[in-house]
């Protein structure tokens, strides 16, 4: 069956749709009027019934009946949608298709596996002592919804299935594993953490092993060395690099105090949140990817970090931090005395957390001092800093904060400036300070197409490399000559040899788990042709001017018809985007 879409479309006509807000005259096979969309004396507005669309030739705008109500009524693409369905007598039970009716379920399956281990907690008497112990309140444990989940190897599988869910649901929200007797509960005897996307529901958990002294549990199997966390797999809900734990309740206070703390584990965050610096999310055990900065920079500019400071602690945030950075973000280090974590900070003087944070260091300092407090001196430390710190100067998106620190930097290497500027250059040189987004300082604003154009090369090189590559290169090359009529080889002959590596450093980067690589390769090529087409569309209207200067008909129905064909394509590609979506 035709989608909700393709209904509407084949029941109603652009041409009484648009009637019904402009006065119509015929022209040709078209019909025309002044554009309801800008300013104009001579009408350039075009409908044409055949193709159940409108163009206008002077301010480049057109689509089908949805945009024209989306841009005429000012509302946005689900509203035009429901108005038009209601005119053509078209029911969108549809739009609550398949996929979010499983969401739905899958929602519904976590909430109640949630209320469990909630319940289960309060039965636990031991569970809720050591809480108790590290410093919970008991509010703090509602709040957080901290629960457990019981011994035994299917009692959550069990009590979802006497409640409707199948085997199936139970497995793919990563609650149970499939082993070779049946299912098997994933949390197993443990303080469960659950982690809950942007709106505050429940996608996944985090499963702390329970380990009073002399419990069963550390006492079984003196062999076996049960891991710390166990977390959920990633599922339709749940992806761990776009998740930030503790990120619903932190959104406030990160706009009011205009600033992000990030912490590593669950109890850090707990314990902060509690200690009033609500502020905090938490990356949980992961890296702290661009992604994670995209959810923070919706509310603050200041990033402060409270990593461990060991090599671990700090390669675990490199990449968000210099993108942050890269960002015109004011990234700062919280260091925690005696090689504590937030958690056992707090819990032991909530003053020297809150003393911490106020002096929280500037990273490339904090990172200075690392190297020197770590015995480093001389030669040593020079080469420390190249290694060490300059990628972080390098990637500072402001040139002044930049050269503030060229300065610092080289006064206690005791080196010239231009030295280390020329270090600095070379590794941008070398690195893109780009992840995926568009770089505020230093590099040339590039056309559209020809940024395209650079992404599209920069995946095609680097997937070349690897075996097996990730998508289809013999198609990309093909659907590539065919939009643009030139080949990729070619292509990258003509771009510069470091750029190259720029290009490939930056897909790489950004591509990092692949998954997204080839559906986003696709939309890359969509929206090359569809800013190739808006560039002929673009020179075929001048020409369409002279046709009517000259007053030369025949010509101007070619012409005419050419730009139609081509804004239909244009549509055709803008309405895919609508459909994926
Ligand atoms: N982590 C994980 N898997 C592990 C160990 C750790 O996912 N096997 C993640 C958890 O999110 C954890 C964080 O890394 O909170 C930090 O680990 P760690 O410092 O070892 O744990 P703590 O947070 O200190 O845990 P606790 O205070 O409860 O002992
Ligand atoms: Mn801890």
């Amino acid at each position: 069956m035709s989608s909700p879409v393709e209904q509407i479309k084949e029941r109603l006509n652009i041409v009484d749709i648009v009637s019904s807000y402009l006065k119509l005259e015929k022209a040709g096979s078209n019909l025309r009027a002044r554009c309801p969309f800008h300013n104009e004396k001579s009408p350039s507005f075009f409908v044409s019934p055949t193709r159940n669309s409108y163009h206008c030739f002077g301010c480049n705008r057109g689509g089908d009946i949805f945009t024209f109500v989306e841009e005429i009524e000012g509302v946005s693409f689900y509203e035009a949608l429901k108005s038009l369905a209601d005119k053509a007598g078209v029911q969108l039970t549809e739009v609550g298709s398949k996929e979010n009716l499983e969401h739905k379920k899958s929602y519904e399956l976590l909430e109640l596996a949630t209320k469990f281990f909630e319940f289960s907690l309060t039965k636990n008497t031991a569970v809720l002592e050591y809480l108790k112990k590290r410093g919970l309140e008991e509010k703090t444990i509602k709040n957080f919804r901290i629960g457990f989940a019981q011994g035994g190897w299917q009692t959550l599988f069990n009590f979802l299935k006497s409640r409707g869910f199948t085997d199936m649901q139970i497995e793919k929200n990563g609650l149970s594993i499939k082993g070779e007797r049946g299912y098997y509960d994933r949390f197993r005897s443990r303080i469960m953490f659950p982690i809950t996307d942007t709106q505050g529901r429940v996608v996944g958990y985090s499963g702390r092993i329970f380990d009073l002294p002399g419990s069963e549990a550390s006492a079984k199997d003196k062999n076996f060395v049960a891991a710390k966390y166990v977390n959920s797999p990633e599922t339709e809900l749940y992806n761990k690099s776009k998740i930030l734990f503790g990120y619903d309740k932190a959104k406030r206070a990160m706009m009011q105090k205009n600033q992000a703390i990030v912490v590593e584990g669950q109890m850090d965050l707990i314990m902060a949140h509690q200690a009033g610096t609500e502020n905090t999310v938490a990356v949980s055990g992961t890296a702290l990817t661009p992604d994670h900065i995209g959810l923070i920079k919706r509310f603050t500019n200041s990033l402060l970090l409270s990593f461990d400071s060991d090599e671990a602690g700090l390669s675990a945030g490199e990449r968000g931090v210099k993108l942050a950075l890269s960002l015109d973000m004011d990234v700062k280090m919280v260091k925690i005395p005696e090689s504590l974590d937030p958690a056992d900070i707090i819990l032991k003087d909530k003053s020297i957390w809150e003393k911490a944070i106020k002096d929280a260091q500037p990273i490339i300092d904090f990172y200075l001092d690392y190297l020197t407090e770590k015995g480093i001196k001389d030669r040593d430390l020079v080469l420390a800093v190249n290694k060490k710190v300059l990628p972080y100067v390098a990637a500072i998106g402001n040139s002044v904060d930049q050269a503030h620190f060229i300065k610092k930097i080289a006064n206690k290497l005791d080196l010239g400036e231009d030295s280390i500027r020329e270090e600095v250059g070379k590794i941008l040189k070398k690195e893109q300070k780009e992840v995926g987004v568009t770089s505020p300082v230093g590099s040339k604003i590039k056309k559209i197409k020809d940024q395209i154009r650079d992404k599209i090369v920069g995946i095609w090189i680097w997937q070349k490399g690897e075996s097996p590559p990730g998508l289809d290169l013999d198609l990309l090359e093909k659907k590539y000559k065919q939009i643009s009529g030139r080949e990729l080889e070619e292509e990258i002959k003509n771009i510069e040899r470091g750029e190259k590596e720029n290009l490939v450093f930056q897909a790489e980067m950004y591509y990092e788990n692949h998954k997204a690589l080839k559906g986003d390769a696709d939309e890359l090529i969509d929206n090359l042709e569809k800013e190739l087409l808006e560039e002929r569309l673009s020179t075929l209207l001048t020409r369409l001017r002279q046709t009517e200067k000259d007053k030369d008909e025949k010509e101007m129905e070619e012409v005419l018809k050419k730009c139609q064909e081509i804004s239909k394509r244009i549509n055709e590609i803008k309405n895919s985007r609508f459909l994926e979506k």
